[in-house]
Protein backbone atom coordinates (compact mmCIF):
# COMPACT_ATOMS: atom_id res chain seq x y z
CA UNK A 1 0.00 0.00 0.00
CA UNK A 2 1.37 3.62 -1.02
CA UNK A 3 0.22 5.77 2.23
CA UNK A 4 1.02 8.72 -0.19
CA UNK A 5 -1.46 7.73 -2.88
CA UNK A 6 -4.33 7.43 -0.08
CA UNK A 7 -7.33 9.56 -0.21
CA UNK A 8 -7.55 11.99 3.03
CA UNK A 9 -10.77 9.71 4.31
CA UNK A 10 -9.17 6.61 4.09
CA UNK A 11 -5.40 7.69 5.50
CA UNK A 12 -8.20 9.31 8.41
CA UNK A 13 -9.66 5.80 8.86
CA UNK A 14 -6.36 3.97 9.16
CA UNK A 15 -5.10 6.54 11.39
CA UNK A 16 -8.73 5.95 13.31
CA UNK A 17 -7.51 2.11 13.64
CA UNK A 18 -4.00 2.79 14.69
CA UNK A 19 -5.26 5.02 17.24
CA UNK A 20 -7.19 2.66 18.81
CA UNK A 21 -4.36 -0.17 19.09
CA UNK A 22 -1.91 2.59 20.22
CA UNK A 23 -3.98 3.74 23.24
CA UNK A 24 -4.60 -0.56 24.00
CA UNK A 25 -0.53 -0.69 24.17
CA UNK A 26 -0.19 2.21 26.79
CA UNK A 27 -3.25 1.11 28.91
CA UNK A 28 -1.19 -2.64 28.71
CA UNK A 29 1.64 -0.38 30.26
CA UNK A 30 4.60 -2.15 28.50
CA UNK A 31 7.93 -1.72 29.59
CA UNK A 32 10.51 -2.88 26.46
CA UNK A 33 13.58 -1.42 25.34
CA UNK A 34 15.67 -2.13 21.83
CA UNK A 35 17.80 1.11 22.49
CA UNK A 36 21.32 -0.33 22.89
CA UNK A 37 23.27 -2.69 20.97
CA UNK A 38 23.62 -5.03 24.04
CA UNK A 39 24.25 -9.05 23.81
CA UNK A 40 20.99 -11.00 25.62
CA UNK A 41 22.01 -13.13 29.07
CA UNK A 42 22.01 -16.19 26.46
CA UNK A 43 24.73 -14.59 24.76
CA UNK A 44 26.75 -13.91 27.84
CA UNK A 45 26.13 -17.55 28.76
CA UNK A 46 28.02 -18.73 26.07
CA UNK A 47 31.26 -16.00 26.89
CA UNK A 48 30.48 -17.12 30.66
CA UNK A 49 32.11 -20.75 29.01
CA UNK A 50 35.30 -18.87 29.60
CA UNK A 51 35.19 -20.06 33.31
CA UNK A 52 34.12 -23.60 33.36
CA UNK A 53 37.88 -25.33 34.73
CA UNK A 54 39.53 -22.30 34.70
CA UNK A 55 41.31 -23.02 38.13
CA UNK A 56 43.03 -25.95 36.62
CA UNK A 57 43.16 -24.95 33.20
CA UNK A 58 45.45 -21.80 34.44
CA UNK A 59 47.79 -23.72 35.70
CA UNK A 60 49.53 -23.59 32.02
CA UNK A 61 49.36 -19.66 32.42
CA UNK A 62 53.27 -18.39 31.95
CA UNK A 63 53.97 -17.10 35.82
CA UNK A 64 54.96 -13.83 34.70
CA UNK A 65 51.54 -12.93 33.73
CA UNK A 66 50.29 -12.60 36.92
CA UNK A 67 52.67 -9.83 37.39
CA UNK A 68 53.07 -6.14 36.03
CA UNK A 69 54.73 -6.27 32.30
CA UNK A 70 53.83 -6.58 29.01
CA UNK A 71 52.52 -2.97 27.81
CA UNK A 72 51.51 -4.50 24.77
CA UNK A 73 49.63 -7.55 25.96
CA UNK A 74 50.10 -11.21 26.12
CA UNK A 75 51.91 -12.12 22.83
CA UNK A 76 48.98 -15.26 22.51
CA UNK A 77 46.57 -12.36 22.08
CA UNK A 78 48.63 -10.38 19.71
CA UNK A 79 48.31 -13.05 17.57
CA UNK A 80 44.91 -13.91 18.25
CA UNK A 81 44.09 -10.28 17.24
CA UNK A 82 46.82 -10.22 14.56
CA UNK A 83 44.40 -13.33 13.13
CA UNK A 84 41.56 -11.55 13.26
CA UNK A 85 42.58 -8.06 11.74
CA UNK A 86 45.02 -9.02 9.28
CA UNK A 87 48.10 -7.64 10.54
CA UNK A 88 51.34 -8.77 12.17
CA UNK A 89 51.52 -9.33 16.05
CA UNK A 90 53.85 -6.86 16.68
CA UNK A 91 51.42 -4.27 15.25
CA UNK A 92 48.87 -5.14 17.99
CA UNK A 93 48.39 -3.53 21.50
CA UNK A 94 46.12 -5.71 23.57
CA UNK A 95 44.47 -3.31 26.21
CA UNK A 96 41.36 -3.60 28.49
CA UNK A 97 38.07 -4.21 28.30
CA UNK A 98 36.89 -1.82 25.69
CA UNK A 99 37.93 -0.41 22.72
CA UNK A 100 36.12 2.67 22.92
CA UNK A 101 38.45 3.45 25.70
CA UNK A 102 41.33 2.90 23.62
CA UNK A 103 40.04 5.03 20.84
CA UNK A 104 38.77 7.99 23.10
CA UNK A 105 42.71 7.65 24.48
CA UNK A 106 43.96 7.44 21.19
CA UNK A 107 41.90 10.96 20.39
CA UNK A 108 43.43 12.14 23.91
CA UNK A 109 46.58 11.56 23.69
CA UNK A 110 46.49 13.25 19.96
CA UNK A 111 44.98 16.27 21.17
CA UNK A 112 47.32 16.95 23.63
CA UNK A 113 50.43 15.53 22.44
CA UNK A 114 50.24 15.29 18.68
CA UNK A 115 51.17 11.58 16.99
CA UNK A 116 54.70 10.99 15.86
CA UNK A 117 56.40 14.13 16.85
CA UNK A 118 53.95 16.18 14.95
CA UNK A 119 52.29 18.91 16.92
CA UNK A 120 49.32 18.42 19.38
CA UNK A 121 46.11 18.61 17.00
CA UNK A 122 44.55 20.88 19.86
CA UNK A 123 47.03 23.73 19.03
CA UNK A 124 44.55 24.65 16.70
CA UNK A 125 41.03 23.78 15.36
CA UNK A 126 40.31 20.14 15.01
CA UNK A 127 37.90 18.72 13.12
CA UNK A 128 36.76 15.13 12.16
CA UNK A 129 34.78 13.62 8.99
CA UNK A 130 31.33 11.70 10.70
CA UNK A 131 30.20 9.34 8.01
CA UNK A 132 25.73 9.00 8.56
CA UNK A 133 24.30 7.73 9.96
CA UNK A 134 26.99 6.51 12.52
CA UNK A 135 27.84 5.19 16.23
CA UNK A 136 26.73 7.99 18.36
CA UNK A 137 29.11 7.06 20.78
CA UNK A 138 32.10 8.04 18.29
CA UNK A 139 30.24 11.47 17.98
CA UNK A 140 29.83 11.98 21.62
CA UNK A 141 33.97 11.65 22.11
CA UNK A 142 34.06 14.41 19.02
CA UNK A 143 32.02 16.67 20.94
CA UNK A 144 33.58 15.84 24.68
CA UNK A 145 36.66 17.42 23.28
CA UNK A 146 35.27 20.20 21.16
CA UNK A 147 36.41 18.82 17.90
CA UNK A 148 34.06 19.99 14.85
CA UNK A 149 32.19 17.06 13.20
CA UNK A 150 32.06 17.15 9.32
CA UNK A 151 28.91 14.96 8.16
CA UNK A 152 29.13 12.93 5.06
CA UNK A 153 26.58 11.15 4.31
CA UNK A 154 26.99 6.94 3.05
CA UNK A 155 26.23 4.66 0.30
CA UNK A 156 25.38 1.29 0.66
CA UNK A 157 29.01 0.53 0.80
CA UNK A 158 31.08 3.24 2.64
CA UNK A 159 31.23 6.74 2.72
CA UNK A 160 30.51 8.92 -0.16
CA UNK A 161 34.18 9.05 -1.09
CA UNK A 162 33.86 12.21 -3.65
CA UNK A 163 32.85 14.33 -0.69
CA UNK A 164 35.72 12.92 1.15
CA UNK A 165 38.27 13.37 -0.30
CA UNK A 166 37.42 16.88 -1.24
CA UNK A 167 37.29 18.04 1.79
CA UNK A 168 40.85 16.43 3.32
CA UNK A 169 42.70 17.81 0.51
CA UNK A 170 41.52 21.36 1.24
CA UNK A 171 41.06 21.36 4.51
CA UNK A 172 44.34 20.74 7.47
CA UNK A 173 42.42 20.92 10.52
CA UNK A 174 40.28 17.77 9.26
CA UNK A 175 42.58 15.42 11.57
CA UNK A 176 40.48 12.65 11.01
CA UNK A 177 37.43 9.96 10.49
CA UNK A 178 35.44 7.94 11.62
CA UNK A 179 35.21 4.43 10.10
CA UNK A 180 32.52 1.24 11.55
CA UNK A 181 33.64 -0.62 8.09
CA UNK A 182 31.76 -4.02 8.35
CA UNK A 183 28.39 -4.32 8.97
CA UNK A 184 28.31 -0.40 10.05
CA UNK A 185 26.69 0.86 13.06
CA UNK A 186 24.21 1.49 12.47
CA UNK A 187 23.22 0.71 8.58
CA UNK A 188 25.47 -3.17 8.43
CA UNK A 189 26.72 -1.58 5.53
CA UNK A 190 30.21 -2.80 4.58
CA UNK A 191 32.93 -0.76 2.93
CA UNK A 192 33.34 -1.90 -0.88
CA UNK A 193 37.37 -2.55 -1.85
CA UNK A 194 36.70 0.88 -3.55
CA UNK A 195 36.14 2.87 -0.98
CA UNK A 196 38.63 1.22 1.40
CA UNK A 197 41.40 1.71 -1.63
CA UNK A 198 40.46 5.51 -1.71
CA UNK A 199 40.55 6.01 1.84
CA UNK A 200 44.30 4.75 1.97
CA UNK A 201 45.39 6.43 -0.95
CA UNK A 202 43.52 9.96 -0.60
CA UNK A 203 45.46 12.82 -0.38
CA UNK A 204 45.08 14.84 3.09
CA UNK A 205 46.31 18.08 3.89
CA UNK A 206 46.65 17.16 7.02
CA UNK A 207 50.11 15.38 6.93
CA UNK A 208 48.82 13.80 10.61
CA UNK A 209 45.59 12.99 9.84
CA UNK A 210 43.76 9.21 10.95
CA UNK A 211 41.71 7.14 9.75
CA UNK A 212 39.91 5.32 12.92
CA UNK A 213 38.55 1.79 11.45
CA UNK A 214 36.70 0.57 14.18
CA UNK A 215 36.19 -2.80 13.38
CA UNK A 216 33.90 -3.51 15.87
CA UNK A 217 31.85 -6.25 13.83
CA UNK A 218 34.96 -7.88 12.14
CA UNK A 219 33.74 -11.63 13.20
CA UNK A 220 29.80 -11.00 13.36
CA UNK A 221 28.46 -12.42 10.63
CA UNK A 222 25.04 -13.36 10.41
CA UNK A 223 24.93 -15.26 7.55
CA UNK A 224 26.97 -18.39 6.17
CA UNK A 225 27.96 -15.77 3.15
CA UNK A 226 29.98 -13.31 5.20
CA UNK A 227 30.87 -9.96 3.54
CA UNK A 228 34.89 -9.36 2.94
CA UNK A 229 36.12 -6.60 4.07
CA UNK A 230 39.49 -5.57 2.40
CA UNK A 231 42.51 -5.01 4.59
CA UNK A 232 43.01 -1.13 4.52
CA UNK A 233 46.50 -1.30 6.50
CA UNK A 234 47.86 -4.00 3.46
CA UNK A 235 46.49 -1.41 0.87
CA UNK A 236 47.43 2.14 2.75
CA UNK A 237 51.14 0.32 2.85
CA UNK A 238 50.88 0.08 -0.68
CA UNK A 239 51.07 3.74 -0.68
CA UNK A 240 52.98 4.35 1.77
CA UNK A 241 50.45 5.67 4.06
CA UNK A 242 50.41 2.82 6.66
CA UNK A 243 51.11 5.49 10.01
CA UNK A 244 47.20 6.71 8.67
CA UNK A 245 45.20 4.02 9.76
CA UNK A 246 44.49 3.32 13.49
CA UNK A 247 42.22 0.01 13.88
CA UNK A 248 40.40 -1.32 16.86
CA UNK A 249 38.68 -4.32 17.60
CA UNK A 250 37.30 -6.20 21.01
CA UNK A 251 35.93 -9.42 22.19
CA UNK A 252 33.06 -7.45 23.40
CA UNK A 253 29.97 -9.12 21.34
CA UNK A 254 32.40 -12.46 21.03
CA UNK A 255 32.51 -13.36 25.09
CA UNK A 256 31.77 -10.81 27.42
CA UNK A 257 30.66 -7.24 27.17
CA UNK A 258 32.23 -4.71 29.65
CA UNK A 259 34.40 -7.77 30.76
CA UNK A 260 36.44 -8.63 27.20
CA UNK A 261 39.78 -8.08 25.26
CA UNK A 262 40.29 -5.01 23.02
CA UNK A 263 43.17 -3.79 20.78
CA UNK A 264 44.54 -1.33 18.93
CA UNK A 265 46.65 -2.16 15.68
CA UNK A 266 48.39 0.11 13.77
CA UNK A 267 51.80 0.43 12.06
CA UNK A 268 55.59 0.07 13.61
CA UNK A 269 55.81 3.61 14.20
CA UNK A 270 52.49 4.31 15.96
CA UNK A 271 52.57 1.64 17.96
CA UNK A 272 56.27 2.94 19.19
CA UNK A 273 54.26 6.14 19.57
CA UNK A 274 51.24 5.27 21.55
CA UNK A 275 53.36 2.98 23.49
CA UNK A 276 55.52 5.92 24.82
CA UNK A 277 52.45 7.47 26.40
CA UNK A 278 50.99 4.59 27.45
CA UNK A 279 53.93 3.77 29.71
CA UNK A 280 53.01 6.25 31.36
CA UNK A 281 49.34 6.19 31.64
CA UNK A 282 49.51 1.99 33.03
CA UNK A 283 52.05 -0.84 34.23
CA UNK A 284 50.33 -3.35 31.90
CA UNK A 285 46.82 -4.00 31.46
CA UNK A 286 44.82 -7.35 32.80
CA UNK A 287 47.13 -10.07 31.48
CA UNK A 288 45.18 -12.66 33.50
CA UNK A 289 41.73 -11.97 31.42
CA UNK A 290 43.97 -11.81 28.62
CA UNK A 291 45.14 -15.59 29.08
CA UNK A 292 41.62 -16.61 29.81
CA UNK A 293 40.17 -15.09 26.71
CA UNK A 294 43.04 -17.02 24.92
CA UNK A 295 42.12 -20.62 26.47
CA UNK A 296 38.96 -19.80 25.30
CA UNK A 297 39.25 -18.77 22.09
CA UNK A 298 42.33 -20.62 20.77
CA UNK A 299 42.43 -19.81 17.14
CA UNK A 300 39.66 -18.10 14.04
CA UNK A 301 38.47 -21.36 13.43
CA UNK A 302 37.36 -22.06 16.94
CA UNK A 303 36.08 -18.11 16.79
CA UNK A 304 34.02 -18.99 14.30
CA UNK A 305 32.41 -21.75 15.87
CA UNK A 306 31.68 -19.44 19.17
CA UNK A 307 30.24 -16.77 16.49
CA UNK A 308 28.51 -19.33 15.22
CA UNK A 309 26.27 -19.90 18.68
CA UNK A 310 25.85 -16.35 18.80
CA UNK A 311 24.38 -16.13 15.61
CA UNK A 312 21.92 -18.91 16.40
CA UNK A 313 20.73 -16.62 19.02
CA UNK A 314 20.68 -13.31 17.60
CA UNK A 315 19.57 -14.18 14.11
CA UNK A 316 16.08 -15.56 14.53
CA UNK A 317 15.81 -11.75 16.37
CA UNK A 318 17.00 -9.93 13.17
CA UNK A 319 14.44 -11.85 11.26
CA UNK A 320 11.36 -11.28 13.35
CA UNK A 321 12.32 -7.43 12.86
CA UNK A 322 12.75 -7.92 8.84
CA UNK A 323 9.68 -10.71 8.73
CA UNK A 324 7.79 -8.25 10.36
CA UNK A 325 8.66 -4.43 8.14
CA UNK A 326 8.23 -6.75 5.21
CA UNK A 327 4.68 -7.86 5.92
CA UNK A 328 3.67 -4.68 7.22
CA UNK A 329 5.19 -1.95 4.81
CA UNK A 330 5.39 -3.04 0.73
CA UNK A 331 8.24 -1.93 -1.08
CA UNK A 332 6.37 1.35 -2.25
CA UNK A 333 4.66 2.10 0.97
CA UNK A 334 6.95 5.18 1.19
CA UNK A 335 6.76 5.46 5.06
CA UNK A 336 9.05 2.55 6.20
CA UNK A 337 12.44 1.63 4.45
CA UNK A 338 14.74 -0.84 6.93
CA UNK A 339 18.29 -2.35 6.15
CA UNK A 340 18.72 -5.99 5.98
CA UNK A 341 22.28 -6.63 7.84
CA UNK A 342 24.53 -9.69 6.81
CA UNK A 343 26.21 -8.82 10.48
CA UNK A 344 26.63 -6.64 13.00
CA UNK A 345 24.19 -5.61 15.70
CA UNK A 346 21.69 -3.28 14.84
CA UNK A 347 19.31 -2.14 11.74
CA UNK A 348 18.38 1.05 10.26
CA UNK A 349 14.95 2.03 10.27
CA UNK A 350 14.11 5.03 7.50
CA UNK A 351 10.56 6.54 8.25
CA UNK A 352 8.56 9.08 6.26
CA UNK A 353 10.95 12.51 6.72
CA UNK A 354 10.14 14.44 9.84
CA UNK A 355 8.38 11.50 11.55
CA UNK A 356 11.60 9.65 13.43
CA UNK A 357 10.91 11.53 16.68
CA UNK A 358 7.70 11.17 17.02
CA UNK A 359 7.64 7.58 16.19
CA UNK A 360 10.53 7.89 19.24
CA UNK A 361 8.09 9.86 21.25
CA UNK A 362 4.99 7.28 21.00
CA UNK A 363 6.88 4.43 21.63
CA UNK A 364 8.21 5.77 24.27
CA UNK A 365 4.62 6.77 25.37
CA UNK A 366 3.52 3.01 24.62
CA UNK A 367 6.20 1.45 26.58
CA UNK A 368 8.95 1.17 24.44
CA UNK A 369 12.64 2.32 24.76
CA UNK A 370 13.91 3.34 20.98
CA UNK A 371 17.31 4.71 20.41
CA UNK A 372 17.10 8.31 20.47
CA UNK A 373 15.86 9.84 17.19
CA UNK A 374 18.56 11.76 15.96
CA UNK A 375 21.46 9.74 17.89
CA UNK A 376 23.31 8.67 14.84
CA UNK A 377 23.97 12.37 13.96
CA UNK A 378 26.60 14.46 14.94
CA UNK A 379 25.38 17.21 17.34
CA UNK A 380 22.04 14.56 17.90
CA UNK A 381 20.52 16.43 14.29
CA UNK A 382 19.18 14.41 11.80
CA UNK A 383 17.99 16.81 9.22
CA UNK A 384 15.35 14.66 8.09
CA UNK A 385 14.16 13.58 10.66
CA UNK A 386 13.71 10.09 9.48
CA UNK A 387 16.12 7.74 10.72
CA UNK A 388 16.15 5.15 13.62
CA UNK A 389 18.40 2.52 15.45
CA UNK A 390 16.62 -1.03 15.52
CA UNK A 391 18.70 -2.85 18.11
CA UNK A 392 17.60 -6.49 18.00
CA UNK A 393 20.02 -8.48 20.37
CA UNK A 394 19.21 -7.74 23.83
CA UNK A 395 15.67 -7.84 24.37
CA UNK A 396 14.22 -11.71 25.59
CA UNK A 397 12.27 -13.24 22.20
CA UNK A 398 8.78 -12.89 24.10
CA UNK A 399 9.29 -9.04 24.53
CA UNK A 400 10.31 -8.40 20.84
CA UNK A 401 7.13 -9.61 19.80
CA UNK A 402 5.65 -6.70 21.92
CA UNK A 403 8.07 -4.13 20.92
CA UNK A 404 7.83 -5.50 16.82
CA UNK A 405 4.02 -4.86 17.27
CA UNK A 406 4.75 -1.25 19.19
CA UNK A 407 7.01 -0.15 16.73
CA UNK A 408 5.17 -0.92 13.69
CA UNK A 409 1.96 0.99 15.33
CA UNK A 410 3.88 4.20 16.12
CA UNK A 411 5.35 4.06 12.47
CA UNK A 412 2.23 4.23 11.28
CA UNK A 413 0.56 6.67 13.47
CA UNK A 414 3.20 8.97 13.32
CA UNK A 415 3.51 8.83 9.28
CA UNK A 416 -0.29 9.16 8.86
CA UNK A 417 -0.84 12.08 11.30
CA UNK A 418 1.83 13.95 9.06
CA UNK A 419 0.74 13.03 6.20
CA UNK A 420 -3.20 14.14 7.22
CA UNK A 421 -1.32 17.40 8.33
CA UNK A 422 0.38 17.46 5.09
C1 LIG B 1 30.91 0.50 16.34
C2 LIG B 1 31.19 0.20 17.78
N1 LIG B 1 32.40 0.42 18.27
C3 LIG B 1 32.70 0.17 19.56
C4 LIG B 1 31.74 -0.30 20.43
C5 LIG B 1 32.11 -0.53 21.85
O1 LIG B 1 33.09 -1.51 21.90
P1 LIG B 1 33.83 -1.90 23.25
O2 LIG B 1 32.87 -2.73 24.04
O3 LIG B 1 35.01 -2.68 22.79
O4 LIG B 1 34.21 -0.65 23.95
C6 LIG B 1 30.45 -0.55 19.95
C7 LIG B 1 29.41 -1.02 20.85
O5 LIG B 1 28.25 -1.11 20.56
C8 LIG B 1 30.16 -0.28 18.59
O6 LIG B 1 28.95 -0.48 18.07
Amino acid sequence: MNYLELSKEKKAQLLDEVNKEFNAFVAKGYKVDISRGKPCSEQLDIGMEMFKGIDKALESMPKNYRNYGMLSGIPEMQQLFADMLGLKPANIIVGGSSSLNLMYDTIQRALQFGVCGEKPWNDSKVKFICPIPGYDRHFAICEHFGIEMISVPMNEDGPIMDVVEKLVSLDDSIKGIWCVPKYSNPSGCVYSNEVVDRLAKMKTKAKDFRIFWDNAYVVHDLTDTPEKLANIMTVAEKYGNEDRIYEFASTSKVTLAGAGVACIGASEKNIKDILSHLTIETISYDKVNQYIHYLFLKDMNNIAAIMKKQREVIKPKFDKFINAFTEEFSTDSNIAKWTNPKGGYFITLDVYQGCAKRVYELCKEAGLTLTKAGAPFPYGRDDDDKTLRIAPTFTSTSDLDISIAILICCVKKACLEKLLED
